[in-house]
């Protein structure tokens, strides 16, 4: 049986990892690896209707970080775990580092809280915390990005914040992708669209986890 596999795409609102997640997806499926794509908050029925409460009814801090807690709990125990034990590859559309980004670093809550909740949630068996085994990190400009989404749609309660927010988050990142350089994959997702898939796919080789194109 192969080894599970767990990945996950992060970046502030705008920096467009979607259209990269499905690609990769696709290249994993074509080299004959079971695969679940899948997103926080959410992935599961309970964390899908949390994930509407978060995106879109006001509350504090405090309670938007135990609600993306509680949806990642149920994330992990109904789907993550159960596809990791099968050797599975999980593509999820963030995780905890976006807690730590957007409550730590926008909202401006209490990381050493954070950090409580994530081992309360995120511990195995053997006291090791689940963490992505990569997170890809598309960075960007957060002027860049706002003027992404000032095209896209009706903005939630995230998109909607102001410029400063992002700048925050993505400093939030940045503290994350430092404290586990090993993790982190960093791409300039500034580039174009062509440039940026084909540096996911080189990130995916080097680390042995797609065979590379002859
Ligand atoms: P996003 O992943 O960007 O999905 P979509 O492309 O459908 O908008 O939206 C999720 C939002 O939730 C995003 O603004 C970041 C936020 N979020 C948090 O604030 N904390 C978290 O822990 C997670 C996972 C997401």
């Amino acid at each position: 049986m192969q080894q599970g596999l767990f990945i996950s795409f992060e970046g502030i609102d705008g920096a467009g990892k979607s259209s990269h997640i499905e690609a990769l997806a696709q290249a994993f499926r074509d080299a004959g690896r079971a695969l679940v794509q899948t997103r926080e908050p959410g992935g599961t029925p309970l964390a899908e209707k949390l994930r509407e409460l978060v995106l879109h009814d006001a509350m504090d801090p405090l309670c938007e970080a135990l609600l993306v807690f509680a949806a990642r709990r149920d994330h992990l125990t109904q789907v993550i775990e159960p596809a990791l034990a099968r050797g599975d590859v999980v593509l999820c559309d963030r995780f905890t580092d976006a807690t730590f980004a957007y409550q730590g670093g926008g909202r401006g809550f209490s990381l050493d809280v954070l950090s409580q909740l994530e081992h309360w949630v995120q511990a195995q068996p053997s006291g090791a915390l689940r963490q992505p085994d990569l997170t890809v990190w598309f960075a960007l400009d957060p002027a860049i990005a706002a003027e992404r989404l000032s095209a896209a749609r009706v903005p939630d309660r995230f998109e909607s914040q102001p410029l400063a927010f992002f700048s925050q988050v993505h400093q939030g990142y940045a503290a994350r992708a430092a404290a586990d350089p090993a993790r982190f994959a960093r791409i300039d997702a500034s580039a174009t669209l062509a440039q940026v898939r084909q540096e996911v796919l080189n990130i995916m080789h080097m680390r042995g986890y797609l065979a590379a194109q002859s």
